[in-house]
């Protein structure tokens, strides 16, 4: 055996490579919001991009501070995650958040840089406090959040961020910073990044009243059982009006649907579908039937890979340190950069 773990594993003409970036929260198991989201396209983007995924806990312990040793647990759940869908850590690095302490400097160094005016003005940041119920008791660090990420983006230099369309005001203030801070040095020391939205539309909860998230408590993870996958299409909101089959019914809204149209690789077959759910003469158990084939094929290989993966822990431990310890040396390097170019005195 080499010695792989002393070798780059990169190889060199990535150098040139654009960077991507994206993180996940540590505060439950991803699910198939994140999938339809961004994990398709973040398995698309090893292929041209140079990527690294971040595992965020700090941001999960912004309004799970009650509960830190569920964040450290959910760390190598994510891991796991990634693996299942996948991600290939010897293309892609994986990093906690937490171990890199360039991150937690610079997002000192920017909390400068921003109001707290700005911070309460972020549209995703606002929803998140109204949703939690914060009101003025929101802890400083869930509001100032957005700032920590702009320090995870900046950190790697990253120019593509893979995200669903809530982060897309991450991005923005992560922009404000990066342009008030090269305006600062008087040169451009970092990049400004930009969103890669997937083409999917953002994916609806079961019960179709927001975007689909743990805290709602209205998702179906990506490890999820056969029956947890039957029970949450069981109980998925269609319309509410369609009460008999022969009644006409509406598609946009249907939360049904939507995953179809996200999921279902057969599209002539939901076309129909939703022709014969409009005109009336479709039950919703029909409609839902073929949600429940859909996803049941999706998610099998997924949990099959991941079962198989968490049999042994040192995996996705290991997967975890190695990238860790390469994340450390980029985010360091980055933050004597910024340092440098402000004019600090470096020791
Ligand atoms: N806020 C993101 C979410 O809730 C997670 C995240 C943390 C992130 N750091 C990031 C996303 C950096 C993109 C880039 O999903």
């Amino acid at each position: 055996m080499t010695n792989a773990d002393s070798m780059p594993a990169i190889p060199t003409t990535d150098a040139v490579r654009p960077v991507a970036l994206t993180g996940d929260r540590a505060t439950g198991p991803l699910h198939l919001g994140h999938y339809a989201g961004s994990l398709r396209t973040r398995v698309a983007l090893q292929d041209t991009h140079r990527q690294y995924l971040l595992i965020a806990d700090m941001q999960a312990l912004t309004d799970t501070m009650h509960d830190p040793a569920k964040v450290g647990r959910m760390a190598d759940e994510i891991v796991l995650d990634y693996l299942a869908v996948g991600i290939d850590p010897d293309r892609t690095t994986i990093c906690l958040q937490s171990a890199l302490p360039a991150l937690a400097e610079l997002t000192m160094l920017y909390l400068n840089l921003v109001s707290v005016a700005r911070l309460e003005r972020n549209p995703t940041v606002k929803e998140e406090i109204g949703l939690r119920g914060f009101g003025r008791a929101v802890p400083a660090g869930f509001l100032c959040y957005p700032v920590s990420q702009a320090a995870d983006i900046t950190a790697f230099r990253a120019t593509a961020v893979p995200v669903g369309s809530d982060q897309l005001p991450m991005i923005e203030q992560t922009n404000e910073i990066v342009r008030s801070l090269n305006r600062l040095c008087g040169t451009a020391v970092l990049p400004e990044a930009r969103a890669v939205l997937s083409g999917a539309a953002r994916l609806p909860g079961i019960d179709g009243t927001g975007k689909m998230s743990k805290s709602r408590g209205n998702a179906i993870a990506l490890s999820a059982s056969p029956d947890a996958i039957s029970q949450a299409v069981r109980a998925m909101f269609t319309d509410p009006a369609h009460i008999r089959a022969e009644d006409p019914g509406r598609v946009d809204g249907n939360v049904v649907f939507s995953y179809l149209d996200a999921f279902d690789p057969d599209a002539d077959l939901v076309a129909d579908l939703k022709d014969r759910y409009r005109r009336g003469g479709l039950g919703d158990s029909t409609v839902k039937r073929r949600l429940d084939e859909v996803l049941q094929e999706a998610l099998r290989p997924i949990r099959e890979r991941r079962k198989a993966l968490a049999a042994d822990p040192a995996i996705p431990a290991g997967v975890l340190a190695r990238g860790t310890q390469d994340a450390r040396q980029v985010t360091g390097a980055v933050a004597r950069d910024v340092r440098r170019a402000l004019g600090l005195r470096l020791t």
